[in-house]
């Protein structure tokens, strides 16, 4: 495993970035998309570059059986004070574990699950091919595969929101930038990432996006408070609903995809 280049992110992304209005966006649109194709609880979930547990701990509270892998011992430390603060029996439903995703088959000894979920990672590896091959082979025949990544066909959205009108215009053809955790980022289409899960034997069902309105706001300016849980609430709502139509989930920043493995 390569150096911990996630050692300085740990705490603006598991305690700032999911603190906002944005990151309660997040969490509550990507766990309702993955409640319309999970079996019901309990059945094993992979979270492979788990990270703080945001999206997975939600789970293992509604039931499931987590396995969270990520290879930054930093974000492990964060999933690991975070699991202390769930009620004991949601914790004994998660197992952590250090490896990189690109060796997961070998990390969970060849075991398959009912779903693996890949969330803002593949954005930050040079190649998406070696981990979406290893989230593919995790999946047990029939089980659902979800990443969530940057939309490259919306690269434009945040210069342009942030007024940085020349960045913008180079921007539309352009897929690598600094994304809003201050770290070198590649987004990907819908339809590239739809043919590498094909590739490894997944088949697309549905895509969607995950943040719209919240994402403008806040790059025009709008500061959202996060305390105002009628507010925040309402948003969630909206989000949700942008989410999975069309315009509005062609213009989201990242994508969220769920394919389906064949029965073997
Ligand atoms: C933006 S965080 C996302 C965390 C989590 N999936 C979420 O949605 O909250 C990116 C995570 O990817 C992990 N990561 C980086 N390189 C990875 C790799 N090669 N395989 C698996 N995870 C990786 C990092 O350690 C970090 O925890």
């Amino acid at each position: 495993m390569s150096d911990d280049t996630w050692a300085g992110l740990a705490d603006l992304f598991a305690d700032k970035a999911y603190a906002s209005v944005k990151g309660h966006v997040r969490t509550y649109v990507l766990h309702q998309h993955l409640l319309e194709h999970l079996p019901k609880p309990p059945a094993p979930v992979l979270d492979v570059g788990g990270g703080a547990g945001h999206q997975s701990f939600p789970l293992a509270q509604a039931g499931y059986d987590v396995t969270l892998l990520d290879p930054s011992p930093a974000m492990l430390d964060k999933a690991r004070q975070r699991l202390e603060r769930l009620p004991t029996e949601a914790q004994r439903r998660v197992t952590l574990l250090q490896a990189d995703g690109e060796y997961a088959d070998n990390a969970v000894n060849g075991r398959r699950f009912a779903a693996v979920l890949c969330h803002g990672v593949l954005g930050y590896l040079e190649q998406p091919e070696p981990l979406v091959d290893q989230l593919c082979r995790c999946a047990a025949a029939g089980g659902v595969v979800s990443i969530m990544t940057g939309n490259a066909k919306a690269t434009a959205v945040q210069p342009a929101l942030e007024r940085r009108w020349e960045d913008a215009l180079a921007a539309f053809d352009v897929r690598t930038g600094i994304g809003v955790l201050g770290v070198q980022g590649r987004a990907d289409t819908v339809e590239e990432v739809s043919e590498l899960l094909r590739s490894g034997g997944v088949e697309p069902v549905r895509w969607y996006g995950v943040w719209l309105f919240v994402d403008w706001l806040e790059f025009s300016g709008v500061e959202l408070d996060p305390h105002d849980a009628k507010q925040v609430a309402a948003t969630a709502a909206v989000e949700l609903e942008a989410s999975r139509r069309d315009p509005y989930r062609q213009l989201s920043r990242v994508f969220h995809l769920v394919g389906r493995k064949g029965p073997k």
